[in-house]
This record gives C-alpha cells, sequence and structure tokens, in this order.
C-alpha cells in the first residue's frame, strides 16, 4: 500500500523544479496576484538601495576596471533590472559591471532572457565566472532551496522521510539515523544543545564553490532572507498560497514551499571555508543605513498626496520590525581581510 518513502529535500525538489510540473517550472507570477511578493516587487527603493551598495562595496574592492555580479534565483528580475539600470546610468561605473544570473526554473529563465537578453548572461556554475572581482547577491534565494530535518527523541536520531500512499496522500515518517551519519551530512559537528536540525545541503554546496570563488578573486556576497540568528535550530519548513501558510502536502507542486534561514549556521560554513561575515544586520536598518527614507523624500516631493502616501506604506512594509523591517535580515560575506562595513555600522544581531 505505502510506496517507498523519499527524503524530505527530494521530495521539496521536486514539489518546486520537477520538469514541467514544478511549482518554479511553471509560469508563476510573483506579487499581489501570485502567491507571494517579494522586497524588489513592493519598491524599487530596495533594488536602488542594493545599488548603492554595490557602487560603495566596488570603491572598496579599489575600483576594478571590470566586476562580476551575480544575482542567485533571479526570480521575475525585478532586482537585477534596477541593478542594470542604475549602474550603466551612473558614469563612474558604467560599463564595468558583468551581469550574470543563476536560475534553475526554466520557466522564470525563459522570462529572463526575454527582458534581458543583451545585458546578462545566465550560468549554471560558478566556475565558469570570468576571472574578476564578483559579487553574489541572494534575496530569497536560500529560503528556496530544499532542506532535510533532523529530530533528537530519547537522545536518538530521526531523520524526517515523506511517504506517499496509493490514494495519493503525503505524510511524514520518521527514519532512524546514527550520529555519525548525520553528521557526515551535516558537513560538521552536532552541538548537543541541539535537538532539532534544519539545514539544506545545497545551500552548503553552493556556499563552499561561492566562498572559493570569493576567496581566490575578492568580492563577496550580500545575502537577504527571512530568518534568525540564533544558535538554536527549530522546525521553520512552511508553505505558501496565496500569500497564506498552508500544510506543505495541501496541494502538491501548486505550492511555495520554504523554510526560515538560519544565520549562525551560515557564519559557520562560510568560517569553515576561509571568509568572515563582514556584517549581518535587519533589512529595516541596512535599507535606512542606506539612505532609503532621504531617496524617498527626495522623490516623493513632487508627488500627490495618494502617490506620496503609497510610497510610505510600502517603505514601512520593507522596514518596519512589524512587517519585514525584523524578520529579513541582511548579511555580508567577505574576505578575512576586508573590512568593508557600509549598511552594517550599527549592531550585530
Ligand atoms: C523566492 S524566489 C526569489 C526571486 C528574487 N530573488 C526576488 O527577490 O524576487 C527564488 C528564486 O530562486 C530560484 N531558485 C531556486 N532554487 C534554485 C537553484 N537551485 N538554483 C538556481 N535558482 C534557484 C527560483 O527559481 C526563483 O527564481
Amino acid at each position: 500500500m505505502i510506496t517507498k518513502a523519499q527524503s524530505l529535500d527530494n521530495f521539496i525538489d521536486k514539489s518546486l523544479y520537477e520538469k514541467n510540473k514544478g511549482y518554479y517550472q511553471r509560469k508563476k507570477e510573483f506579487g499581489r496576484r501570485g502567491d507571494f511578493i517579494t522586497s524588489p516587487g513592493i519598491s524599487k527603493l530596495f533594488s536602488e538601495m542594493i545599488a548603492i551598495w554595490i557602487v560603495s562595496f566596488w570603491e572598496n574592492l579599489n575600483k576594478p576596471e571590470k566586476i562580476n555580479l551575480v544575482e542567485l534565483g533571479a526570480g521575475n528580475g525585478e532586482l537585477i533590472e534596477v541593478l542594470i539600470n542604475t549602474l550603466n546610468k551612473l558614469k563612474i561605473v558604467k560599463d564595468k559591471f558583468k551581469f550574470f544570473i543563476f536560475e534553475k526554473s526554466d520557466s522564470l529563465k525563459k522570462l529572463q532572457k526575454k527582458k534581458f537578453s543583451k545585458s546578462v548572461k545566465w550560468l549554471d556554475n560558478f566556475n565558469k565566472l570570468p576571472n574578476l572581482p564578483t559579487i553574489f547577491l541572494a534575496n530569497e534565494f536560500f529560503d528556496a532551496l530544499p532542506i532535510k530535518q533532523f529530530i533528537k527523541i530519547n537522545e536518538e536520531w530521526y531523520e524526517n522521510f515523506v511517504l506517499l500512499n496509493k490514494s495519493g496522500k503525503f505524510s511524514l515518517e520518521k527514519k532512524k539515523v546514527t550520529k555519525k551519519k548525520m553528521e557526515k551530512i551535516f558537513n560538521q559537528g552536532i552541538d548537543e544543545n541541539q535537538n532539532f536540525i534544519e539545514f539544506s545541503p545545497l545551500m552548503v554546496k553552493y556556499l563552499k564553490s561561492i566562498c572559493k570563488k570569493i576567496k581566490s578573486s575578492a568580492g563577496g556576497i550580500l545575502l537577504i532572507d527571512y530568518g534568525t540568528s540564533d544558535k538554536k535550530m527549530y522546525d521553520s519548513l512552511q508553505g505558501i498560497k496565496n500569500h497564506k501558510k498552508v500544510n506543505i502536502f495541501d496541494d502538491y507542486q501548486n505550492i511555495d514551499i520554504t523554510h526560515h534561514i538560519n544565520f549562525n549556521f551560515i557564519e559557520q560554513i562560510v568560517n569553515l571555508n576561509g571568509l568572515k561575515v563582514g556584517g549581518i544586520t535587519n533589512q529595516g536598518s541596512f535599507l535606512k543605513n542606506m539612505g532609503i527614507d532621504l531617496r524617498a523624500e527626495i522623490i516623493s516631493k513632487k508627488m500627490s498626496f495618494l502617490k506620496k502616501t503609497d510610497l510610505y506604506t510600502r517603505i514601512r512594509r520593507l522596514t518596519h520590525k512589524d512587517e519585514m523591517g525584523e524578520l529579513f535580515k541582511v548579511m555580508f560575506v567577505t574576505k578575512k581581510d576586508n573590512n568593508f562595513k557600509t549598511g552594517f555600522n550599527d549592531i550585530k544581531i
């Protein structure tokens, strides 16, 4: 009756990326009419603040004549579109950036290619990047990668698997796993205080190769995502449909499946791979440090009252602690000898 169980990360991968069937493989709308909206779709000012940060970091890297800019998982391309336009308008950096997108979804790639075929190259492997300093950007990228989950019960560890019964219903099943095997998958020792482990093996793989590139050619990664910087891990797996949380088994291949990023775990990985966290703060502080309020004041001077209200409502959504301002974190990873701090000059959270 019960078919063979598959690992949770395998299930998520099929759910989101099975060819022609997975959630992200079919053309999906982002924004109000889609299942979720991301910061670049809330206001262009978000992407403009990233552009300003990029220019400052480029200056810190001694103004290289050519530099790679790689967006990981570009979705409908709203962020990179603003970056291309802004960076190519600024005289000091005009034509210095080589733009790349690392994207898995065929349908999103098609949409991106329609928009940027002249200005962007698509990558499937970071080793193919030109030998130049490189800035990686990841906005809500790592939360979209498949995860594994392990649970400790009475000092024994179990891994979550997914079962499909003959009537087509999925359910979770726990399979015993030795600590040794788990530590091998996890790539490091398990802290005695953890009784739940959640992480993405694919994220670890990508981070390793990104760290390798940054170490050899200089640069960094700016990573923006929702999550926590607590050491303690928790179950954060969630399905999203029509802007609401749903069970991940509710509507196979028709819902987005995500999880919260554990920034403490990312810090451990980058340290293990010879880089350091140059800064971590929350999205509200980062955007304010980069001058989002001032920019809003300038562009809203000649706006009608309605437009001004709309703009400030959007900025509130991006920056306020009760909206995206605190749950979303911004992390900057770079080489150990780099002391760039722009955007992060307040708290370490
Ligand atoms: C939640 S969307 C975020 C899109 C965009 N960064 C934004 O802020 O609007 C996640 C993006 O990552 C892409 N993605 C997910 N897994 C990927 C993988 N393994 N390799 C490359 N892209 C991936 C998805 O197809 C999608 O474009």
